[in-house]
């Protein structure tokens, strides 16, 4: 086992053209459970490729420890990889091939036995070990294919791409807590593909994220939930994922249209950017209790265990007038949005920002309630360019000008 470290590793399949995988600097710690989590097309399968050594990348080197690998080929790394796909001898039975990765490299016969049975036990192969693999059904032998992966001691490591995706879902909340069970017995370190969140935040010690060929944000599933460094990270974990509004920060405080909504921290000049805030940290209040970004409810979705408030805000420093519990109309509020809001724009024709709250089940709201929507504590983000540039802080007092 090692570390494996990539230093400025990129690859191109046309020449120089376009990356598949812009050159990353990034380190592997050895032992410990990793999900590569990311769109179709990222480049995970790319990335794992190099690392397993299927892929000799266009730019970049790569160690495993102290030793350069990146020009040795895949038998030469000790590397187990585990596809998408069934790759297994069909004529060959279910024991013969969990014991062909061994005996290629011969170990002792009982010590063969005692692995295979090992890793059929765990992965609830042990009724299948004479049957010819042919006969299994893809499921059945992808889990196969997963245990010629898994059946090996001492591999620098073993990379999973995407390895349930023809496994029965029944069987896949199975799989995910074995592979991790066997992760921590074998302390091996685990790459495990996937574009599912579920899978990545279930599986992994730390969850890599990737975007375009780049890594975005790499952290524990908590961290990257509670503070995304990049919108993508944002949108693609969570669910649904974080809202996303144009703001501006002007004197020091961030605003959403007219309404501040805090403070900027960090070193941000005056100007637009984009605040981040998940559905779980916006709070919906009843129109005029407290300061916040005015809105109108366009719909709720009841959940069970919690509902989804959707609020399209206008960026107004007051709402329209609400429908119920709310303060009478103001000549600014024009009187006329009595009637029910459904579209992107509220009805004086202004566009505006579809937002998410998540409530406990049960709330109040019904679409065409006015109410403030406020942005908890320390939970809001500022984003340029997609990245993130800073934080928002509580206002002193009142928020409103
Ligand atoms: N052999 C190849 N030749 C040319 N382009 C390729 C090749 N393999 C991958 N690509 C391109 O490189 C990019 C990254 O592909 P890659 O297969 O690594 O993505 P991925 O994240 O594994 O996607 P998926 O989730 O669909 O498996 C994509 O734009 C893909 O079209
Ligand atoms: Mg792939």
């Amino acid at each position: 086992m090692a570390d494996i470290r990539l230093e400025g590793v990129g690859h191109s399949y046309d020449g120089g053209r376009t990356w598949a995988l812009k050159p990353m600097t990034w380190t592997w710690r050895s032992g410990r459970a990793y999900a590569l989590l990311g769109p179709s097309g990222c480049g995970k399968t790319t990335l794992l490729n190099i690392i397993s050594g299927l892929l000799t990348p266009t730019t970049g080197r790569i160690w495993f420890d102290d030793r350069e690998v990146t020009t040795v080929p895949t038998a030469g790394r000790d590397i187990a990889q585990v596809f998408q796909f069934p790759v297994l001898y069909e004529e060959m039975s279910v024991y013969d091939n969990l014991a062909f990765p061994l005996r290629n490299r011969k170990y002792p016969k009982a010590e063969v036995d005692r692995r295979v049975r090992r890793v059929s036990g765990m992965l609830g192969l042990d009724d299948h070990l004479r049957r010819r693999s042919r006969r299994l059904d893809p499921g059945r032998q992808q889990i196969v294919s997963l245990g010629r992966g898994l059946v090996r001691s001492g591999v620098a490591a073993v990379l999973l791409d995407e390895p349930l995706t023809v496994v029965d879902p029944a069987m896949k909340w199975t799989l995910r807590s074995t592979l991790k069970e066997i992760h921590r017995d074998t302390g091996h370190t685990f790459i495990y593909v996937t574009h599912d969140q579920t899978e990545a935040l279930t599986f992994a010690d730390e969850v890599v994220v990737v975007k375009d060929g780049e890594i975005v944000q790499a952290g524990e599933p908590t961290e990257l939930f509670l503070s995304p460094a990049h919108e993508f990270v944002g949108h693609f974990i969570g669910s649904p994922g974080m809202n996303v509004l144009p703001a501006e920060i002007l004197d020091g405080l961030v605003r959403v249209g007219r309404a501040a909504v805090g403070r900027a921290v960090g070193d941000l000049p005056a100007g637009p950017v984009r605040i981040g805030i998940r559905p779980e940290f916006a709070v919906l209040d009843s129109a005029g209790s407290t300061p916040g970004v005015a809105g109108r409810v366009t719909g709720v979705d009841r959940m069970g265990s919690y509902d989804l408030v959707h609020v399209l805000v206008n960026g107004h420093d007051e709402p329209p007038p609400a429908e119920r519990d709310g303060p009478p109309p103001t000549e600014r509020t024009t009187g006329r949005t009595t009637g029910r809001t459904t579209g992107r724009s509220d009805q004086d024709g202004n566009a505006g920002h579809p937002l998410v709250v998540k409530t406990e089940a049960g709330s109040r709201f019904e679409p065409g309630d006015a109410g403030f929507v406020r942005f908890a504590a320390d939970r809001a983000f500022l984003f340029r360019d997609a990245v993130r540039c800073g934080t928002v802080a509580p206002l002193n007092g009142r928020g409103e000008e």
